[in-house]
């Protein structure tokens, strides 16, 4: 499946990319910096699910960004509207098989390190999978790597440092935490957020843990950032709503882009 959509993929744009990019909802500012963007929505490529959700941009944009060859998967297949694990990573795949070595995963997050606060922006260290699936369950794809892959060094950490001294350069404070997958999409309550708390996690959302597996998997060098949204249930004593979620996404938007392209420039 993910062979035929990056033949597809590849046939519609002329350079080959080198990072890969997934943008969590809201985030994606970041594609006003490619140049000479192909749009390639995703209803449009073999295998890939014809449905969307409302709102939801669902397209890759190939092109070039600080003088790198990017693709950026702008919107992504969540587990909690009903893909399966295949269609959640497909993105992944077809970006590795045309050819990235990089990828840059990104999302919103809920903070349950007290010192977080929201807009706070997040290089992920390691991950928790609360989700209670994994992307390589059933047959191994030999084609792109091992049955048990190590995930020692899943978020690389050259990389990260990297990420780390872009943002200390620019001057934005940018912290570093665990990210625990929940599978949603209700969110979390506040005993869940304490038990995700005890087990050593820093932050929560309910993506981006099966298309890491599903990189790493694939021999990819993988960097991780969360922009923290909201503080997760049970923090602060106040409900949760999709809307904060949204607004603080929107808010921290600038900034997150402005370290993406400040960390492409340097790799
Ligand atoms: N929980 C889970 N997912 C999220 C949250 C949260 O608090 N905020 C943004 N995505």
């Amino acid at each position: 499946m993910y062979k035929n959509a990056a033949e597809f993929v590849q046939r519609k744009v002329k350079i080959q990319p080198e990072v890969g990019l997934i943008l969590g909802s809201g985030l994606g500012d970041v594609v006003e910096a490619i140049e000479d963007p192909i749009f390639i929505d995703y209803k449009d490529i073999p295998g890939f699910p014809k449905t969307t959700v409302p709102g939801h941009k669902g397209r890759f944009v190939v092109g070039r960004c600080q003088g790198k060859k990017v693709i950026a998967a702008q919107g992504r297949f969540h587990y909690y509207e009903g893909y399966d694990m295949e269609q959640v990573v497909l993105p992944v795949r077809t970006m590795k098989v045309m050819g990235i070595q990089i990828l840059i995963v990104t999302n919103s997050a809920g903070g349950i390190n007290p010192e977080f606060s929201p807009g706070d922006l997040m290089v992920i260290k390691d991950h928790i999978n609360v989700s209670g699936v994994n992307p390589l369950r059933g047959r191994n794809r030999d084609d792109l790597g091992p049955r048990f892959p190590d995930m020692t060094y899943a978020y690389d950490p050259s990389l990260r440092r990297l990420v780390m001294d872009t943002a200390k350069e620019m001057g934005l404070k940018v912290r570093e935490g665990v990210y625990a997958m929940m599978p949603g999409p209700s969110y979390e309550t506040p005993a869940e957020i304490h038990m995700l708390r005890v087990l050593g996690a820093d932050a929560v959302g309910m993506s981006t843990v099966p298309e890491v597996i599903a990189a790493v998997h694939a021999g990819l060098k993988v960097v991780g950032i969360s922009c923290i949204t909201n503080m997760a249930a049970g923090i602060l004593d106040k409900p949760l709503t999709h809307e904060e979620v949204m607004e603080t996404a929107e808010r921290a938007a600038k900034d997150f882009a402005r370290l993406l392209l400040g960390f492409i420039t340097k790799i």
